[in-house]
């Protein structure tokens, strides 16, 4: 047991602690026996979360929160003054990039600024945010001249999955001075099955170039898909032939929306601390992004949308997932309207009222597209004479 901290204190308190990252370390800390505190400053989530409800979907994550809550062992808190009794304090809050798609350094700065006042020396700071290169040395210029712990660990969940994930994935640990790394590393030890410790430099590209690798492995698919379509080839049939018996092709994905809150930003944030020279992830980003404009120039060579009506099936990010964080459904939506096409929206676990379900969006569709390969989609029907538009195959029925 880590609590050795103040009387009332905390093991950890998590700010940003009802975020998609910060809830459920929260939950799998408090699973371990840690004294949990979850700083936001979500009113509406909070309320959710004290009742022992998840605000969105983690699997397996609601009995976990549940039993945390009854058993005291998770404490939600609005008040930043929670973040001074804690022995560790987790940064999680989002690190979005602006519309330039330049990192919002200094609105973390800020943050920081603001939290100031609540920490102190005795405590070892953890960003789990995922940061502009060097922004730990800022941080620590910020809180002045002192021996502060300050570790950097980033956050490798696979959204939706993060329970299991955490307590699977080895832990990246670096951080400011070897105190902080030593802290960090017993935290993290609560949950992870191993620790790597790597330099700061190393733990920040770690997380930027795993996020810009699989962007890229997207952009490669979608291009590929975008060839084999103009080639009247199907990139579904053609990615299986070619894993089939063959390894070196095995991790080549499905084509498919590239969207979320993660792997663009960051292989924007990797772009932008390289000067701008990163030209694979700028090319991911046209590949990606374009493939809603993709999909409706076809269309357009055999219909005329303004007297068509399509249907988009799917508008979380990922699939199973009720997020829809930049989603590129709603990118395609808007090219679609755009051209005069009367639209549908449907999604099974995000809630919109102005959403159809998936049964009426296909009845009344001229083109089902599907935007996310949600998995009770597999087994439907489309009638006959429907166009279905599925990147992801998932409606072929040989696989
Ligand atoms: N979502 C993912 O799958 C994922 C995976 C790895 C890393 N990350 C990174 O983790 C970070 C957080 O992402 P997220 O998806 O959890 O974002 P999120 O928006 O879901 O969560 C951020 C939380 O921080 C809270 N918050 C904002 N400002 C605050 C403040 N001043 N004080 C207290 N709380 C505050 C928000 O209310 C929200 O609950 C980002 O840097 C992101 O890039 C996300």
């Amino acid at each position: 047991m880590l609590n050795e901290n103040k009387e009332n204190g905390f093991d950890v308190t998590i700010v940003g602690g009802l975020g998609h990252v910060g809830l459920p370390l929260g939950i799998v800390f408090a699973d371990k026996g840690l004294n949990v505190c979850l700083c936001d400053i979500d009113e509406k989530k909070a309320e959710i979360v004290k009742n022992g409800k998840m605000p969105f979907i983690e699997y397996n994550a609601e009995p976990l929160l549940k039993k945390a809550i009854e058993n005291r062992k998770l404490t939600v808190s609005l008040d930043q003054n929670s973040i001074s009794k804690a022995k560790y304090v987790i940064v999680a809050i989002g690190t979005p990039v602006d519309e330039y798609l330049n990192p919002k350094t200094r609105q973390f700065l800020e943050f920081f600024d603001d939290i100031k006042k609540y920490l102190s020396t005795d405590q070892t700071i953890i960003i789990r945010s995922t940061i502009y290169p060097k922004t730990c040395e800022q941080i620590l210029n910020l809180l002045g001249d002192a021996d502060w712990n300050i570790a950097y660990c980033p956050e490798r969940i696979i959204q939706g999955y993060s329970v299991k994930e955490l307590n699977d994935l080895p832990q990246i640990v670096a951080g400011l001075s070897e105190k902080a790394i030593e802290n960090a590393s017993k935290l993290f030890s609560v949950i992870s099955p191993k620790i790597i410790k790597t330099s700061l430099g190393e733990a920040e590209l770690v997380k930027l170039f795993s996020n810009a690798w699989r962007y890229i492995q997207f952009a490669v698919a979608n291009q590929f898909y975008m060839i084999a379509h103009n080639f009247g080839v199907d990139y579904d049939k053609v990615r299986h032939a070619m894993k089939e018996g063959y390894e070196r092709a095995a991790t080549l994905p499905t084509a498919g929306f590239a969207a979320g809150p993660c792997l663009l930003k960051d292989t924007m944030q990797l772009s932008s601390f390289n000067s701008n020279n990163f030209m694979l992830g700028h090319a991911a980003m046209m590949i990606n992004e374009g493939l809603p404009n993709f999909i409706v120039d076809d269309l357009r060579k055999r219909y005329d949308l303004s007297k068509t009506k399509v249907g988009i099936l799917g508008m979380a990010f990922k699939a199973d997932i009720d997020d829809i964080r930049d989603s590129l459904s709603y990118k395609l939506g808007k090219i679609l309207r755009f051209h005069g096409t009367n639209v549908y929206y449907s999604d099974e676990f995000a809630k919109d009222p102005t959403f159809v379900t998936k049964e009426k969006l296909i009845e009344e569709s001229d083109v089902v597209i599907v935007g996310v390969p949600h998995s009770v989609y597999g087994g439907m029907d489309i009638p006959d004479g429907k166009e279905v538009v599925d990147l992801w195959g998932i409606f072929k029925k040989e696989k």
